[in-house]
């Protein structure tokens, strides 16, 4: 049984305070902490913040944190910690609000993702099959990772405005070398970067990404083009980015030189002209998937894009994790693939059936984390507990990136034979 549940305030990627519990049971003690976005949505749970400017500036997290040692402890104190529905439901309940902004989403799911891990203790077995049993799944796809090799947007201070290009080994056998494609990918770019840019392109953004001062897309689709050419992986590796139009939206335009600081005006861009982009660069490049190619309110573009069957399209700030978003994305198809950031929900159990409602409709599934992460590699077990297909976790390099990449390797080895590689299949696990 739950036998103590103790918060603390910690630091994340970005040195901005987060929530960190350790939830104790008769089988040991069992940490968690939550991560953090750098933009949020108005249909996203609720991020609780102390505000107070004097502090962190604002970005304190003590009263999340005071909210698990004087309330939620309380009430979860003598569970079993295998009945992950009852605790979140527990949670739910206590916070009495639609989007969990009274006790903070970022504290419930630290507590949540804490109990998860201490229930997977109390059976005796690895996280990511605690999570499988609570999803109902039985099979275990390990997925393939979208390494982050290419910051800009809200990211980075260089001036490309959109926010990741990623690259996807969907062309390895296992995540093993699935990891290694993603390594050499990411050194031999780096090693491109400096012939054209200098050391100083090396600098990497928020996600671990490299942040040359690049300020068109192609411009960095080349130089990711050339990479993936040095390593001789060549198609075994594909690209996806993440547009993150949202953050460029003005009116009914997309400037895409909105992070420039001489910009012209020249570059307004209608969605009209973004649809021709992207079927442009979808042609002239390895691209099989986009995120978030419109501001998350352009429904009709989107639907428009997804209907042309190009690529992938992934939903990120269009459906927040939301799952009346979602439902909206699935009747109107604006979208065919969830991007899940689990503290957008705020329990593990909720997570869960937002992925169920995605697998039901066919939709492709991505685990991802957030610009700030934390030292948690909780999503790297549910991305295979929940045979997702797809993991976004920022570049294969940075600790807090690698927490999460590196647990996969652990994962795989331990399945051994019963581990498959999402690979070819990485839509549609
Ligand atoms: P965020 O970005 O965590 O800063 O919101 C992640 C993403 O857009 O994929
Ligand atoms: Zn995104």
């Amino acid at each position: 049984v739950i036998t103590k549940v103790k918060a603390r305030q910690i630091l994340d990627s970005r040195g901005i305070p987060t929530v960190e519990v350790d939830l104790h049971t008769n089988k040991g003690v069992f940490r968690a902490s939550s991560p953090s976005g750098a933009s949020s949505g108005l249909y996203e749970a609720v991020e609780l913040r102390d505000g107070d400017k004097g502090t962190y500036l604002g970005k304190g997290v003590s009263r999340a944190v005071n909210n698990i040692n004087e309330k939620i402890s309380e009430a979860l104190i003598g569970m079993d910690p295998t009945l992950q529905v009852q605790i979140d439901q527990a949670m739910i309940d206590l916070d009495k609000t639609d989007k969990k902004g009274e006790l903070g989403a970022n504290a419930l799911l630290a507590v949540s993702m804490a109990a998860c891990k201490a229930g997977a203790a109390e059976k005796e077995v690895s996280l990511y099959k605690h999570i499988a049993d609570l999803a109902g799944r039985t099979t275990f796809n390990v997925p393939v990772p979208a390494f982050t090799v290419i910051n800009g947007g809200k990211h980075a201070g260089n001036n490309l405005s959109i926010q990741d290009i990623m690259i996807l080994p969907v062309g390895a056998l296992r995540f093993e070398e699935a990891l290694q494609m993603g390594s050499e990918t990411y050194h031999h770019l780096k090693a491109v970067i400096t012939e054209k840019y200098g050391l100083y392109g090396c600098n990497v953004g928020e996600d671990g990404g490299f942040a040359p001062n690049i300020s068109s897309l192609k411009e960095g689709l080349d130089l990711v083009k050339e990479a993936i050419g040095r390593t001789g992986y060549n198609e075994k590796i594909k690209i996806a980015i993440d547009i993150a139009a949202t953050e460029f939206c003005i009116g009914t335009k997309y400037d895409l030189d909105y992070k420039s600081p001489n910009k012209s005006g020249q570059n307004f861009k209608s969605g009209e002209d973004m649809i021709a982009m992207y079927k442009e660069l979808c042609e002239a490049y390895p691209i099989v998937s986009i995120e978030d190619p419109f501001d998350k309110e352009d429904w009709e573009h989107s639907k428009y894009f997804t209907s042309l069957g190009i690529c992938q399209v992934v939903g990120d700030d269009l459906l927040m994790s939301n799952p009346k978003r979602i439902e909206r994305a699935m009747q109107e198809a604006a979208c065919n693939t969830l991007l899940l950031k689990v503290n957008q929900v705020g329990t593990v159990t909720e997570a869960i059936e937002v992925v169920k409602l995605a697998k039901d409709a066919n939709w492709g599934v991505v685990i991802s984390q957030r610009s700030g992460e934390s030292e948690d590699s909780f999503i790297a077990d549910l991305s295979v507990g929940l045979s997702a297909g797809q993991i976004k976790a920022g570049a294969p390099c940075r600790g807090e990136r690698l927490v999460k990449y590196n647990q996969l390797l652990r994962i795989e080895e331990e399945l051994g034979d019963q581990a498959l590689y999402a690979g070819d299949d990485w839509r549609n696990c």
